[in-house]
């Protein structure tokens, strides 16, 4: 009884819920798969459906998979003349999809995961961390990005897409760099808080465009604050929402590159039917109040 006591006590969170995961760096990336490890140890169902190969830039393009070509999967993660999808051998949650992004979370979301949770669709989808940023006018030829897009607008699931600005693309089954568990830890604490605003987790055909500073002058998770930032730049748009002491919020850019050294994690509304910043104060004043427990103001 004792025990039982203490493990409720020590459990972080009160509700598992049902995640599709994707990138645009392929299935086998250290980042993607420390992040499925950090939300499965959390409790949550999550399942993996990224491509095969390397597809960074590939924004929202879809084309049917094909067969594997003879060099195999990115880091010999699969050999060569593997068919067009497929699974982890011993873990039906890792899944590789030959083909682009969004191909892959499509496949993810309709075929893989719900016969993996008996008919039942994802409830949040998340993306990346993708190695290297994905902020202001890269936002559109992204495909981690465009993986969340489709997720938001088509499949009307609420997305995450999260982008992080150390590291060299790392084969899972090397040693974890510190970038990948920092980012997974990040990644977490913001899915946590999202998960804990309630449903529906965020307002229809929109996304968050999450991107995490360098790791080189914070390495503790715990150091880093969270801003909340537009795309791109609103010289011809109306007011954003009243936050910080103004209505206009900073640039993820401005955030990210020049006060990179305050160790400031960037989170924009994203609008899913164009991949600019959600110009609506309303909408913008949902996702403040969801997100209000972890967010700060710049200095
Ligand atoms: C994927 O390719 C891009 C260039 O197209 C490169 O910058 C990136 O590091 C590569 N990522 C991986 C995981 O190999
Ligand atoms: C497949 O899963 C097993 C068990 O989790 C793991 O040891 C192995 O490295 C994985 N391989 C790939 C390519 O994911
Ligand atoms: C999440 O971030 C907030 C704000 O920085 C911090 O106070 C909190 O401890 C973090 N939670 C976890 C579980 O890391």
């Amino acid at each position: 009884m004792y025990s039982l006591l203490l493990l409720a006590a020590a459990a972080p969170f009160a509700q598992a819920v049902r995640i599709i995961q994707s990138n645009d760096d392929g299935w086998a990336e250290a980042n993607v798969r420390t992040f499925f490890n950090a939300l499965n140890a959390a409790g949550h169902e999550a399942v993996l459906s990224a491509p095969a190969e390397n597809q960074s830039g590939t924004g929202s393009s879809d084309a049917t998979p094909t067969t594997v070509g003879s060099d195999g999967c990115q880091f010999d993660s699969c050999p060569g003349g593997s068919p067009p999808t497929g699974a982890n051998a011993t873990d039906p949650r890792l899944n590789y999809v030959n083909s682009f992004p969004v191909t892959s979370i499509k496949n993810g979301i309709s075929v893989t995961a719900p016969k993996l949770w008996n008919g039942a669709a994802p409830e949040l989808a998340l993306t990346g961390p993708n190695v290297g940023s994905n902020i202001g006018i890269q936002v559109p030829f992204s495909g981690t990005v465009g993986a969340a897009v489709y997720a938001a607008e088509t499949a009307q699931i609420p997305a995450i897409a999260f982008s992080g600005q150390t590291g060299d693309p790392t084969a899972w089954n090397a040693e974890t760099p510190l970038h990948s568990q920092i980012y997974a830890d990040l990644a977490l604490n913001v899915t946590t808080t999202i998960i804990n605003s309630g449903k529906p987790y965020l307002p229809p055909n929109t996304f968050l465009n999450v991107n995490f500073p360098s790791v080189s002058q914070c390495s503790d998770p715990s150091q880093f604050k969270y801003i909340f930032t537009r795309i791109n730049l609103g010289l011809f748009s109306a007011a954003d929402a009243d936050w910080c002491g103004s209505t206009r919020l900073p640039t993820e850019s401005s955030v990210i590159l020049f006060k990179g050294s305050g160790c400031y994690v960037t989170i924009s509304p994203g609008d899913a039917t164009d991949k600019t910043t959600v110009n609506d104060a309303a909408v913008q004043t949902q996702i403040i109040n969801k997100l209000k427990p972890i967010l700060s103001c710049l200095p």
